[in-house]
């Protein structure tokens, strides 16, 4: 569905787990659209800010000194109640009532769902921005806030490596990005992992195992194997446990959390980010909706919304056989 009247106001939410960017966006979605004579107002904690009606005005100024902060200015939530029909329904009575007529939804794969599904109920315009440090959005290749997480944590990678080595240990860290080993085969990549465990749940140790037992025939007395966290967070303890029980390996578990979402982002989140917000507005303006800013081939680009939307999207396991390559 699509809307007849001019637009008038934007308004802004972030939604689901936060990441660095998201800020970068927010203040160019504002810019941009101020400079195009539209007003701005931001819901404040993703979908539930609008059934509670924290909805501000944004104003240039008010998007000042931000461009360097990690997290959202706006808050997020994971919210519940916008999986209700009637919810939905009571949403968009909400935002006409604050003379909203187009959103920009900043989030993930739940974030996306949510919007898709609230445009065909209610025809509000929509356009999605990728943010997510999982990177597991279908239809871009990149999401907002992924290089500003590996970079975190590559640098933790690096100095737990100073003290395995110091103490002779073999560490297991767990990496964040639920279902999605992006994070995981990168991280491996870049800090030079001995080994990476890319589902937790199903993974055979024997390759792991013989991949040590191969380090320490060379003389290696330490290895850094990264985990990707798989269902849950803290599956590394049953690992672990395996290590000791079955291959009288010991093993100490670090698991990343949640500081692999904070942070200053990254000059490549930081540019990613200004330019999806301001196509987000451009395609508003030029009435591409329901869609998703997306980067494809180089290029920040525009993509329906409807192939942004399954969830099954594979990474590509190439940095796998690089790790394999290089830790021989
Ligand atoms: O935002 C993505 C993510 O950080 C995943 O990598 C992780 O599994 C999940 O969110 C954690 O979510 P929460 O902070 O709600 O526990």
């Amino acid at each position: 569905m699509t809307q007849k009247k001019s637009l008038k106001t934007i308004g802004i939410l972030t939604s689901g787990g936060d990441c660095p960017g998201m800020n970068c966006s927010i203040r160019a979605i504002v810019r941009t659209a101020i400079g195009e004579g539209i007003r701005v107002k931001g819901i404040e904690g993703g979908y539930a800010g609008i059934f509670k009606e924290n909805i501000i005005n944004l104003s240039i100024s008010s998007v000042g000194n931000i461009i360097q902060r990690g997290g959202t200015i706006l808050r997020s939530s994971r919210c519940l109640e916008f999986h209700e029909k009637s919810f939905r329904k009571k949403a968009a009575v909400i935002l006409k009532r604050h003379g909203i007529d187009a959103l920009v939804v900043m989030g993930g794969n739940g974030t996306f769902a949510g919007a898709h599904i609230f445009n065909q109920e209610h025809g509000i315009p929509v356009v999605g921005i990728p943010g997510t440090i999982d990177n597991d959005i279908m239809g871009t290749e990149y999401s907002i806030g992924f290089d500003t997480a590996i970079q975190t944590a590559m640098e933790a990678v690096d100095k737990i490596r100073d003290t395995a080595f110091s103490h002779n240990r073999n560490f297991l860290i767990e990496v964040m990005g639920r279902k999605s080993p992006a994070i995981a085969l990168k991280v491996g990549v870049c800090s030079g992992a001995e080994n990476i465990i890319l589902n937790p749940e199903e993974e055979d140790l024997d390759q792991v195992v013989k991949d040590i037992k191969r380090g320490i025939k060379r003389g290696k007395k330490s290895s850094i194997i990264i985990v990707a966290e798989g269902e849950e967070p803290g599956l590394s303890y049953a690992l672990q446990a395996e290590l000791k029980e079955k291959y009288k390996i010991d093993s100490t578990v670090c698991i990343l959390g949640h500081i692999q979402r904070g942070g200053s982002p990254t000059a490549f989140d930081r540019f990613m980010a200004s330019k999806m917000g301001f196509m987000a507005v451009k395609a508003l303006i030029a009435k591409n909706y329901p869609s998703v800013t997306i980067y494809k081939n180089g290029r920040v680009t525009i993509a329906p919304l409807k192939k942004c939307l399954d969830t099954k999207k594979k990474p590509k396991k190439e940095a796998l056989e690089l790790i394999r390559a290089l830790s021989i």
